[in-house]
């Protein structure tokens, strides 16, 4: 039985890899979660799966080298799936620091951990051992060509805190496998979307605001373009990587979905006024009068674009879900998950959005 770490389980992507983990192998896996619990961790996110025999959650820090250590003395983990690590560009601009902490520092100490625990006196690595390093296509930078794609091939060229930071890991997980030999793989995907994220990001935050009638603040012109991928595509493209993908390398995940701000928040109107039944008192809320232009986030990127050539010529993966269904599959989600949203918004957040919106 595969013993999988995932570390960052209880945000919105691992835990959104852990029902699909689970859906996908059943009881022929286990899975430890190991998670701070920061503000973006929840464990709510996990409740239909906690009483799991084959899963647990330890609450600890990445930068806490003795806590990680002693995880991966007590369990013979097999795979290392790392999220982990603070994911939102506006807070970075806002608070550098702690990017650098757990985005480097923290990938430092699991790579470093998981070495101890798998290197075998001659230098080479206990059988079947995986560190799958998850990362972004931010790495990259910003496109300009509108012919123009991120590769795997393509220069590092990180604009804000949070990409840097994310840059920085991937170039330490490439260092530990060119330096060691150590059996790690990287994969850089583009924008998610899906149930469980945080209403600090684009598409929840506006689905939020949109059923409380609160404006939709569109920064700058609104023509940034993003590559949308449904979570759980996501989801499966690191599952192939893991199983199939090969050591030392790197694979970009995204399905060639891209759009501009503004059509995501017009699309997530419309879909509202289709979905919400005319006598749902929040339908009176939802319009495009309530889109609002605010000044542009500092250093923001323009465009990004996957080219996913190679995880589809080597392994075969290809995203199950277009967009408009993954739109309205995730606003239904949102619609019958208020509670979750209510707990989300409630305390920290609320001084959060003043301090990034009204000032
Ligand atoms: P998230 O912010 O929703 O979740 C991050 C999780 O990491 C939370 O549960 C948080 O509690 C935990 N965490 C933060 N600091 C920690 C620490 N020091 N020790 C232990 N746990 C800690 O993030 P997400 O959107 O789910 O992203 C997960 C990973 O995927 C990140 O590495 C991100 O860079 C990457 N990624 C995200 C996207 C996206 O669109 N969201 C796209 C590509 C890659
Ligand atoms: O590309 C992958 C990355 O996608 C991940 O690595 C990051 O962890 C994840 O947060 C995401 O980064 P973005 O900055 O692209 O996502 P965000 O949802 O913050 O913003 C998406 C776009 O929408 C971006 O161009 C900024 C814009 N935006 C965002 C917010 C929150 C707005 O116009 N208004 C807003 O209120």
């Amino acid at each position: 039985m595969k013993n999988y770490l995932v570390t960052g389980g209880a945000g919105f992507i691992g835990s959104n890899f852990i029902h699909y983990m689970f859906r996908k192998y059943g009881d022929d896996i286990n899975i430890i979660n190991v998670d701070a619990l920061t503000y973006a961790g929840n464990l709510e996110n996990l409740k239909e799966i906690e009483n799991r025999s084959n899963y647990s959650f330890v609450k600890a820090d990445i930068r806490d080298k003795e806590a990680i250590d002693r995880i991966f003395k007590d369990n013979d983990i097999d795979v290392v799936v790392h999220f982990a690590a603070e994911s939102h560009v506006d807070r970075s601009i806002k608070n550098p620091e702690v990017f650098v902490e757990t985005n480097v520092i923290g990938t430092a100490v699991m790579l470093n951990s998981a070495k101890a625990a798998w290197e075998l006196p001659d230098g080479t690595y206990k059988e079947g051992k995986v560190f799958l390093h998850v990362s972004t296509d931010e790495v990259y930078g910003s496109l300009s060509d509108p012919k123009d794609y991120f590769y795997e091939t393509t220069p590092y060229d990180p604009h804000s805190p949070y990409s840097a930071s994310k840059a920085s890991a991937d170039l330490l997980v490439k260092a530990y496998t060119d330096t060691y030999h150590f059996p790690a793989k990287i994969t850089n995907c583009s924008n998610n979307y899906g149930p469980y994220q945080f209403p600090e990001k684009l598409i929840p935050l506006m689905i939020n605001n949109a059923l409380t009638g609160k404006k939709l603040p569109v920064y700058g012109d609104g023509k940034n373009i993003r590559d949308w991928l449904y979570v759980d595509d996501h989801c499966k493209g690191i599952d192939m990587v893991i199983e199939s993908g090969r050591i030392g390398e790197k694979y970009n995940i995204g399905g060639h979905n891209e759009r501009e701000n503004i059509h995501i928040v017009k699309t997530i109107i419309k879909t509202l006024k289709e979905i919400l039944p005319p006598d749902d008192p929040r339908s009176a809320n939802v319009s495009e009068d309530l889109i609002t232009y605010v000044e542009d986030r500092k250093g923001h990127d323009r465009r990004y674009a996957i080219a996913p050539d190679k995880i589809h010529n080597e392994l075969g993966w290809l995203p199950d879900t277009s967009f408009e269904d993954g739109i309205k599959l995730t606003i239904r989600w949102y619609l019958e998950h208020e509670d979750w949203m209510k707990n989300v918004t409630s305390g920290d957040y609320q001084e959060y959005y003043k301090r990034m919106y009204n000032e």
